[in-house]
């Protein structure tokens, strides 16, 4: 979010590394991003989709970073998900004209906001429901825009969509009296299938989610409506709904960061995505020589999927264990009680476990190349969760 904080003059708080810093002088906890890691999990999912003839519009919610989706769109993405109507406002105004928003919308303020920036770019947004239709209508006739409308499909998760193609057409009807809203086609997103650990079950529950989006697809084709676009799918999902033939457009976002939880689905070497994205943080105190405390808790890393893991010469430190969160410290432990263990002043790197609600608690994001900070990128939709 952009810093609004009055400070004292001459006080402005300095940014936590500049261009050209080394690793080791970046202020912490912050979060870094390794770019050549990064740019390899970007080249390679899209490598895949172009290969499998399927566009990619990668999820936002996962990084709030417009440069980030810039970097999506330059290799060929055909544009980008926001999951709230204000988290789209930062990349809007950064230039991204073709925004998804992947998720029903209710509520005046929403759809007002929403029918206003379609005056800008392409938007599309999902129902489930007629009365969000009828509200969608009313601001886009207001502000004389336009919008996609998708229909999002349970396809099993238990979350937004209707149950069937009747529930679909039913919309459609709805839709058909308002030429300002076209129908753009299918959302079927199962986020349970994502974390599924075993790579055979996650293809079985993909498989499963995929076909039961084929099915509605296939029952409103026998009832003469075309799906132009059937969108969903995630990073841990993605590889299946590529081969599903049921999907034209995924979806996934964390896969530019390869968060811990994401770490821990097993994939074959073809399919996994590297960790590009950590917390750095310093010993702030060596304790009584147990433990030792980061400056990074609550307040800097998400741990509802997990708490960190510390990475260390490119991988997962055998050592040393992220033991316990509090609001601003972090407990280390050490496996092994004889070994040395780092010293105050030491920085160390954690792998965020849920990198969406972590990117969410930051106002930046420092990127490096090979250890030396090359550019300080804003989490511009940071907190824009209305
Ligand atoms: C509708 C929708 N699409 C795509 C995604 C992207 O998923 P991931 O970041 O796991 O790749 C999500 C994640 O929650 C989602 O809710």
């Amino acid at each position: 979010m952009t810093q609004t904080t009055a400070y004292p003059p001459n006080l402005a708080l300095p940014p936590a590394a500049r261009p050209g810093d080394p690793l080791t002088a970046v202020d912490t906890p912050a979060l870094v991003l390794d770019l050549d890691a990064f740019e390899r999990n970007l080249d390679r999912l899209q490598a895949a989709a172009g290969a499998a003839g399927v566009a990619l519009r990668p999820h936002a919610k996962a990084h709030k970073c417009p440069a980030i989706a810039l970097a999506q769109l330059r290799r060929g993405a055909v544009g980008i998900c926001c999951q709230k109507v204000s988290e789209a406002l930062p990349f809007l105004a950064a230039g991204i004209a073709d925004i998804h928003v992947s998720n029903e919308v209710v509520g005046a303020a929403k759809a007002d906001l929403l029918a206003r920036m379609a005056r800008q770019g392409r938007f599309s947004v999902c129902v489930d429901h007629p009365a969000q239709v009828a509200a969608l209508a009313e601001a886009t006739a207001r502000h004389g825009s336009a919008l996609a409308v998708f229909v999002e499909v349970d396809i099993g998760q238990g979350r937004c969509g209707v149950p069937d193609a009747p529930a679909v057409l039913r919309l459609l009807d709805a839709l058909a009296a308002h030429p300002q809203l076209r129908f753009g086609g299918l959302q079927a997103y199962q986020g349970g299938v994502q974390h599924v650990r075993r790579q055979a079950d996650r293809r079985d529950a993909a498989q499963r989610a995929a076909a039961r989006a084929g099915e509605v697809v296939a029952a409103l084709a026998q009832a003469g409506v075309a799906c132009p676009t059937v969108t969903g799918g995630g990073t841990g999902s993605v590889e299946f709904d590529l081969a599903s033939g049921v999907y034209t457009e995924l979806q996934p976002g964390s896969y530019v960061f390869m968060d811990g939880d994401y770490g821990r689905n097993d994939a074959s070497s073809a399919w996994r995505f590297e960790h590009s994205l950590f917390l750095a943080c310093t010993v702030m105190s060596v304790g009584d020589g147990t433990r030792v405390i980061v400056d990074a808790g609550l307040k800097s890393l998400a741990v509802d999927s997990g708490l960190p893991t510390v990475w260390h010469a490119g991988a997962e430190s055998p050592q040393l264990v992220y033991a316990a969160a509090n609001d601003e410290h972090g407990i280390v432990r050490c496996r092994d009680a004889a070994a040395p263990r780092p010293e105050l002043g030491a920085q160390l790197l954690l792998v965020p476990g849920h990198c969406d609600p972590t990117l969410n608690l930051h106002d930046d994001i420092v990127a490096l190349r090979g250890g030396i900070v090359e550019a300080i990128w804003p989490v511009a939709a940071r907190g824009l969760s209305r």
